[in-house]
């Protein structure tokens, strides 16, 4: 079966029967200044894209964090476009309101222009993505631009790129001394000159994310780059407090989910050994025993709300 006949449209059909109005590139563009501050998340099911959506969340990102938070890697290095792409279809049928933003992962877009062109392309045909988002700077700002000329919209990103883990010496701040700061920020330029139409921040010093702000015309996303950016972007495992492996002094949980999930997980092991679940609310009947219990009962009295009775 070939690329095309694979697609899965569903996400487009989905997206096509509900009317809530979609963010689109320019309504996100005018928010630069004048807000209000762009609220990003990523998502990475469907489920999750749903409730993000209907809870406000501006851009859902299918992130390569992906990788650590889902598959359980220690990098993102190890993602790719087809994963990506798999992810996203999922997300985009959950997401009514919220723009869709696909990440591009490592080597899927390094080696020259074309390439870069052909795996945004194939996210945008496979991975109902709306946008795509790139790590670096002035190394792929060529690549930017040849994505942008073929109609699809680029976010860039710059500062803490995960993907150059092993080329920084860890998951580390940037931008720290002067000359790190000018290259952070022309970097963020060059971006913005290449036509992103929004850029991330990752790990830098607060006031040079601020300064960065004010030197470009488009959208600043912070992440661990203080509150002076135009929105802000947090991965929906540490929001959600689901994640624990790592605690990153930029995290704010909003949510405890992870201690939730445990002391449910607890109950229900409880008791399935018990007995106690299921329970006859949680029970079909056949035809046999709800008429026999019909029967057996004073007339006038209901069978009770054992559910739905089995067919055949
Ligand atoms: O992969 C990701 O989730 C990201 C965000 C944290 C910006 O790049």
């Amino acid at each position: 079966m070939g690329a095309a006949a694979a697609l899965d449209r569903s996400a487009w059909g989905g997206l096509a029967s509900r009317p809530m109005q979609k963010l689109t590139v320019p309504a996100l563009r005018a928010r630069k200044g004048q807000g209000p501050k762009l609220a990003m998340l990523t998502a990475y099911d469907a489920t999750m894209a749903r409730l993000l959506d209907e809870g406000g969340a501006d851009i859902l990102l299918v992130g390569d964090s992906l990788g650590m938070v889902v598959q359980g890697l220690p990098t993102t290095l190890p993602v790719t476009v087809e994963e990506i792409c798999y992810h996203g279809r999922a997300v985009a049928r959950g997401a009514r309101r919220a723009h869709l933003v696909g990440d591009m992962p490592f080597m899927s877009f390094q080696l020259s222009s074309e390439a870069a062109l052909a795996s945004a392309g194939k996210m945008m045909k496979e991975g109902s993505f709306e946008a795509v988002k790139l790590e670096g700077g002035v190394a792929v700002a060529e690549h930017i631009a040849r994505i942008v000329a073929a109609g699809i919209p680029v976010m860039g990103h710059v500062g803490l790129t995960p993907q150059s883990v092993h080329a920084m010496g860890g998951f580390r701040v940037q931008g720290k001394t002067d000359d790190a700061a000018s290259r952070v920020m022309m970097d963020a330029k060059a971006v913005a000159e290449a036509g992103a139409y929004a850029v991330v921040l990752e790990g830098l010093p607060a006031t040079l994310a601020q300064r960065i702000t004010d030197s470009v015309d488009i959208p600043t996303i912070g992440i661990g780059a203080g509150p002076g950016c135009d929105g802000q972007v947090l991965v929906c495992y540490d929001f959600l407090g689901m994640f624990r492996e790592l605690a990153p002094k930029f995290v704010k949980r909003y949510a405890e989910l992870g201690d939730a999930v445990v002391a449910a997980t607890q109950r229900y092991v409880e008791e399935v050994r018990t007995g106690a679940f299921p329970a006859p609310e949680h029970c079909f009947t056949s035809a046999r025993s709800k008429a026999e219990a019909a029967s057996a009962a004073p007339a006038g009295a209901s069978s009770g709300g054992y559910g739905p009775t089995e067919d055949g």
